[in-house]
């Protein structure tokens, strides 16, 4: 968030054991450039002492709604804050907050703020499901607060099962999209595409490659974070918390993920096809799970269609669209080529034979190539990289905006 003041982010913490985990999304938070006021309650400072929050947070923590430097802090941080996100939240604490309670500073600045609110529960796995704590989370929903669901995992006590505290970087990815409300990327809708497609052989076996999907999670990821509405097309589960602006479709095969995105290209702004769309895939698809009784199978391939190509084909008035390509011969000269070819505003290509690039790594390195010139993003994490890479699509959205006022 470099060009505009830092946001307001209020950290709640209740009291539960996962308390300590709180400490490291409020360094994270304040590394991702937000201001950071943790707000413990009483419990929490059984579990972590305010001086830790205090010593990494942009403010001192604050406890108590009586007594304190401000007379009525409660609504100076309602007022304040771009987002309150309240992590762990105890199933105390979402009855509390179910029923409006406004008893100590947490409870009374979320009846006096205006900002969207995340809770990030935490507890017991018997907790989590009982029917009080799940009917205090549906009446929380239905308010519009925003949760960010527990995982499966060891909890206190030695015991195992769902209650575990999402992670912490996924909890911070949450509040970051929610920021990104003010991002270059609000307003604009954005598809992209992620993940390996599989052609079906028979009823058990596909055609398929090694693409994790990663680089393209990363730039559904960087887009929210930057405000966009984004929605990922994918073969693979994304691997991070249920995002409240992203909307996932799944598919498989290349025809599938080619009718969702044209589906998606109807409404986007900016569409990135960021997955392994198969080359070729079986004529015929075995009804009947092929035996080695049978002998060995010839497969006859076929081209699958050219998703990508046939999305600029069709491009919008404003429409950026932009490639990815795996190569390992003269990777730019060729993606030059395949952009010319393929009528798209960015091919972005990574040399798939160099160490740490491309398939199955948390690293990339690329040349983003676009009809001025090329830019290098030198090895680094997929998101370094999707943010290069939306960068260029800001930019383009920009002056495409310019060009065409009405397109928006
Ligand atoms: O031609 P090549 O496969 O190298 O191009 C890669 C780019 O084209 C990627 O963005 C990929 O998602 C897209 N593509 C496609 N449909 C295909 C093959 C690739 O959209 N059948």
């Amino acid at each position: 968030m470099p060009d505009r003041p830092q946001p307001t982010v209020v950290l709640g913490v209740t009291g539960g054991i996962a308390a300590y985990k709180a400490v490291e999304v409020c360094r994270r938070l304040v590394e991702a450039g937000a201001h950071v006021v943790p707000v413990l309650t009483a419990d929490a400072r059984r579990f972590v002492g305010e001086a830790t929050f205090s010593a990494l947070a942009s403010e001192p923590a604050q406890t108590e709604l009586f007594g304190g430097p401000t007379p009525i802090p409660h609504t100076a941080l309602g007022r304040a804050a771009e987002v309150v996100v309240v992590a762990p939240a105890t199933a105390d604490f979402l009855a509390r907050y179910a029923a409006g309670l406004a008893g100590d500073l947490l409870g009374a600045t979320l009846l006096a703020t205006q900002a969207p609110v995340v809770v990030c529960p935490a507890m017991h796995t018997e907790m989590w499901e009982h029917p009080s704590v799940q009917e205090n989370l549906a009446t929380l929903v239905r308010r519009g607060v925003t949760v960010v669901p527990p995982g499966t995992g060891p909890l206190a006590a030695g015991d195992v099962g769902v209650g575990r505290l999402a992670e912490p970087e996924a909890i911070v990815e949450v509040v970051l999209g929610m920021l990104g409300a003010h991002g270059d990327l609000a307003g604009y809708a954005v598809a992209v595409s992620a993940g390996g497609t599989r052609e079906p052989i028979d009823p058990v076996r596909h055609l398929s490659n090694r693409s994790s999907g990663k680089q393209g999670q990363a730039l559904a990821h960087a887009a929210l974070r930057r405000g966009a509405e984004v929605t990922l097309v994918t073969t693979v589960d994304p691997v991070l918390a249920p995002h409240p602006r992203l909307r996932v479709v799944r598919v498989s095969t290349a025809a599938e993920m080619e009718a969702a995105m044209g589906v998606e290209a109807e409404k986007a702004d900016a569409i990135i096809m960021a997955a392994a769309v198969a080359d070729f895939r079986p004529v015929t698809v075995a009804d009947h799970k092929l035996t080695k009784d049978q002998g060995v199978p010839q497969l006859v391939l076929e081209r699958t269609p050219d998703i990508l190509a046939g999305l600029a084909a069709r491009r919008r008035p404003g429409q950026v669209i932009v490639g990815f390509a795996a190569e390992t011969d003269d990777p730019v000269a060729r993606a030059r080529a395949k952009r010319a070819a393929k009528g798209v505003d960015l091919m972005v290509v990574n040399d798939v034979s160099a160490p740490g690039v491309g398939f199955d790594h948390d690293t990339n390195a690329v040349t983003i190539v676009s009809a001025s010139g090329e830019q290098e993003v030198p090895l680094s994490t997929k998101t370094v990289v999707a943010d290069a890479v939306l960068d260029r699509v800001a930019e383009l959205l920009a002056a495409g905006h310019r060009l065409t006022p009405e397109g928006h």
